[in-house]
């Protein structure tokens, strides 16, 4: 039996919430069905709501730091869910996931050195390169009939010049659960090659059913002692408006890098809203998030099935982790402008647009699914209508 509602429809306008009240800057107009930047339009869990409410009584909102009661919260969090058993000092706090991408860019890396993406991905990865005057290189993924694949040789030979790898794990926008293998093949390149790996686990939480999610720095001690993990309670509890994650840490050399960092552009605390939050999540939270992932693969199901019956042109890339359905529009033979007007002007549903996540992305858009069932139906519906035959 389900304890949570996820069908309830939360009003979030007018909350300075980006995914609604920034439609007219992203979109150019304020009426679209906000399916795009990757939060929930689901309600906070009450755990932790009512942790937050409960300090917010309190009067005084002074300095604060992170207590014992947040780091074990990770760490048991992290083995129960992962089984990877972590320390307190291996875990750094970031005001979130691109920051910390940044901060490790700065750490490790200088100017012109080369790093590693795989897009299509995440753009935030592009400018954390480029913004820090670092090399792009693309290890672009093999998209094998709707299953996204590493090109493994490719990755060693851009390895050998490469000093660091983005890694988006699970990855953002194909829906990818990395396996096991594939994860070692990784790391044992990386090795190798000394290529530091920074692995943004982000949406490790997000697991559709049937799949497993493998921290990077679980595979070997070799890997782990190379791997720069971040993680963040921020997708997982729709909390990502409170700016709290974590970074992982275990190899003493890299960690006092990273920390060096951090003290030098004084990033050291958070805001107690955001521990709070976080720990009542992590102490919490284990049945939300299964009954949360059902609710989605219910959504992810009803979207394929819609596809395949109504929009056969709209292939869906087969999801393993996330919200987030990587969607196939080559087939309309339309162009991305074309695309991208009918989605905004006719259906009027607001989508990420897929060339924005570099090479790859292009005939593809992103539709973020976490959200009623009845807004997915609505959505479909609408793009039959601009779509269908
Ligand atoms: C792969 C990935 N990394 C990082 C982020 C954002 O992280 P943060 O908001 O903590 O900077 C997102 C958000 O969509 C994401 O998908």
């Amino acid at each position: 039996m389900s304890q949570y509602n996820f069908d309830k429809i939360i009003q979030r306008e007018n909350t300075d919430c980006v995914k609604y009240d920034g439609r007219e800057a992203i979109f150019g107009r304020a009426d679209v069905l906000p399916m795009w930047v990757a939060d929930m339009d689901f309600e906070v869990p009450d755990f932790i709501q009512n942790a937050v409410v409960k300090r917010a009584n309190h009067p005084v909102y002074g300095y604060s730091f992170m207590s014992d009661a947040y780091f074990q919260a990770i760490i048991n969090w992290v083995k129960t869910r992962h089984q990877w058993g972590i320390r307190k000092e291996w875990i750094s706090f970031s005001p979130g996931i691109v920051p910390a991408i940044n901060f490790s860019v700065l750490s490790y890396t200088t100017e012109n050195d080369g790093i590693i993406v795989q897009p299509p991905v995440y753009f935030p990865f592009f400018e954390a390169i480029g913004n820090n005057k670092r090399k792009q290189f693309n290890n672009l993924l093999i998209n094998d009939k709707g299953h996204y694949k590493i090109d493994f040789n490719d990755l060693e030979e851009k390895a050998k010049k490469a000093k660091m790898i983005l890694l988006s794990h699970p990855h953002n926008p194909t829906g990818r659960c990395w396996t096991k293998d594939e994860l070692k093949t990784i790391g044992e390149i990386c090795v190798r090659n000394r290529v530091i790996i920074v692995s943004d686990e982000i949406h490790n939480d997000l697991i559709l059913p049937g799949f497993k999610h493998h921290p990077m720095a679980t595979l070997s001690e070799e890997i782990a002692d190379i791997t720069i993990t971040c993680l963040a309670p921020s997708k997982t509890f729709n909390i990502a408006g409170l700016s709290t994650s974590s970074v992982i840490i275990p190899n003493k050399e890299l960690r006092k890098r990273f920390q060096k960092t951090l003290q030098q552009l004084h990033i050291l605390k958070g805001n107690f809203f955001g521990a709070i939050a976080s720990t009542a999540g992590y102490q919490q939270g284990g049945k939300w998030v299964d009954e949360l992932m059902q609710y989605v693969q219910g959504n992810f199901t009803f979207l394929s099935e819609f596809l395949k019956k109504e929009l056969p042109d709209i292939k869906l890339t087969h999801p393993e982790a996330t919200y987030l359905a990587w969607l196939d529009f080559r087939e309309t033979g339309l162009s991305d402008k074309q695309i991208k007007d009918k989605l905004i002007l006719e259906a009027k549903l607001g989508f990420s647009h897929g060339p924005v996540f570099g090479q790859g992305g292009q005939g593809f858009q992103r539709m973020n699914l976490a959200a009623p069932r009845s807004i997915v139906e609505e959505a479909c519906q609408r793009m039959k209508k601009v779509f269908g035959h």
